[in-house]
């Protein structure tokens, strides 16, 4: 997976810009605030319809303009792939090789891309959300089963709590089942393919980790609960969870028991990362996951996702940077900082210069 050209037309504080990108490292570096970010967030938004930092597509539109648009041309195994969204204050419209596409689903799986930044630390010392949300836009991009499940998912359990907030209780528990049966089908896809993910994601991540550290330490990945292990006994665990759970579902308002509300482990030496681990052991094992999530692109659809990296060098120590460069030889990186020299030790890389939303050299 290689991305070629990537244009953007009043997307954040670009007017009208193009990059063209070469195979290896490409290397987007300027001074804070110049438009770094903005670049990498939308190869991001063209591969998953989603931006890693906002809710509303509408900031991405340049301030005084009232749409925006990016494009990107890329080669995969399939041949080549243009990806367009056109940004509107009240919406927005996707484009898969010039055909507009109805579903943002259809937009997952043309260009994968694994984004590193430091706010990736989050993953580690955060709540389960932030654990979540990785798998569901990592699975996504290589399952649209998944991402559709876990759409469906989502509107029933919004569903369900509406109904939970009502006040006549024998209606509510009259209800429920029918929600529930639903919920449950759509939840067995979820929970079997985030199974799946974390048992491959797991060995991935320690021997990436493993590398990272020399070995100093252990990385473990684990999923925290258990339903089963194919589709129709996970739906009639959960049904059964459900239907225990009537009476505090209903005390809350709110649906208790399920994929939403499940949490990845996370180990260092068998001890629990989040809230031990310290500044240097959080970033490490952040980027040992995506590396781990690389591997899994790689296995799953095949080639190479295109590697963003966003201010992670400055955060790591020399060796660590070292290692870093020598393990994404032979894909295809973008990668920001603020000093191009200092992070590449010599390195054959393609450099673009970036100075108020333009590229300079
Ligand atoms: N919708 C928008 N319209 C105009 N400008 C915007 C918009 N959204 C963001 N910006 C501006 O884009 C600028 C560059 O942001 P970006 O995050 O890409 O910087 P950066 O080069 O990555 O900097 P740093 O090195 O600090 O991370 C910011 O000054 C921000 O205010
Ligand atoms: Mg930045």
């Amino acid at each position: 997976m290689i991305i070629k050209k990537l244009t953007l037309h009043n997307f954040r504080n670009y007017e009208d810009e193009t990059f063209c990108f070469s195979d290896g490292i490409n290397v987007l570096f300027g001074r804070n605030a110049q438009g770094k970010t903005n670049c990498a967030e939308a190869v991001f938004y063209l591969c998953t319809g989603a931006s890693l930092r906002i809710r509303h597509d509408r900031q991405l539109i340049r301030q005084g303009a009232d749409r925006a648009c990016v494009r990107a041309e890329a080669v995969s195994r399939y041949g080549n792939v243009t990806l367009q969204a056109d940004i509107f204050e009240s919406g927005r419209e996707l484009r898969v090789n010039g055909v507009k596409i109805a579903r943002s689903v259809d937009l997952l799986g043309n260009m994968n891309s694994v984004f590193f930044s430091p706010g990736e630390l989050r993953l580690i010392q955060d709540g389960p959300d932030e654990r979540r949300r990785f798998l569901n836009l990592s699975i996504s991009q290589t399952s649209r089963s998944y991402c559709t499940a876990l759409l469906r998912y989502s509107r029933i359990l919004e569903q369900r709590n509406n109904l939970l907030k009502e006040r006549d209780a024998s209606m509510i528990l009259e209800t429920l089942p029918v929600w529930d049966e639903q919920l449950a089908r759509y939840a067995a896809t979820v929970v079997r393919q985030r199974k799946e993910f974390v048992s491959m994601l797991s060995p991935l991540a320690a021997e990436a980790h493993a590398y990272l550290t020399d070995g100093a330490e252990t990385l473990s990945v684990g999923w925290e609960k258990d339903y089963g292990e194919e589709e129709g006994e996970i739906a009639e665990n959960l049904l059964r969870e459900l239907s225990a759970s009537y009476e505090r579902d209903m005390r809350l308002g709110f649906t208790t028991v399920g994929p939403h509300r499940d949490d990845m482990r996370i180990r260092i030496d068998g001890r629990d990362a989040k809230g031990f681990a310290s500044q240097g052991q959080t970033r490490t094992a952040a980027l040992a996951l995506k590396l781990a999530e690389v591997e899994i692109f790689k296995q799953r659809a095949g080639e190479a996702p295109v590697l963003i990296l966003d201010d992670v060098m400055s955060e790591l120590d020399l060796p660590r940077r070292k290692k870093l460069l020598a393990r994404v030889g032979g894909i295809q990186c973008i990668l920001t900082c603020t000093h191009a020299e200092r992070v590449l030790y010599g390195r054959e890389t393609n450099k673009i210069m970036i100075r108020g939303g333009k590229i300079v050299s």
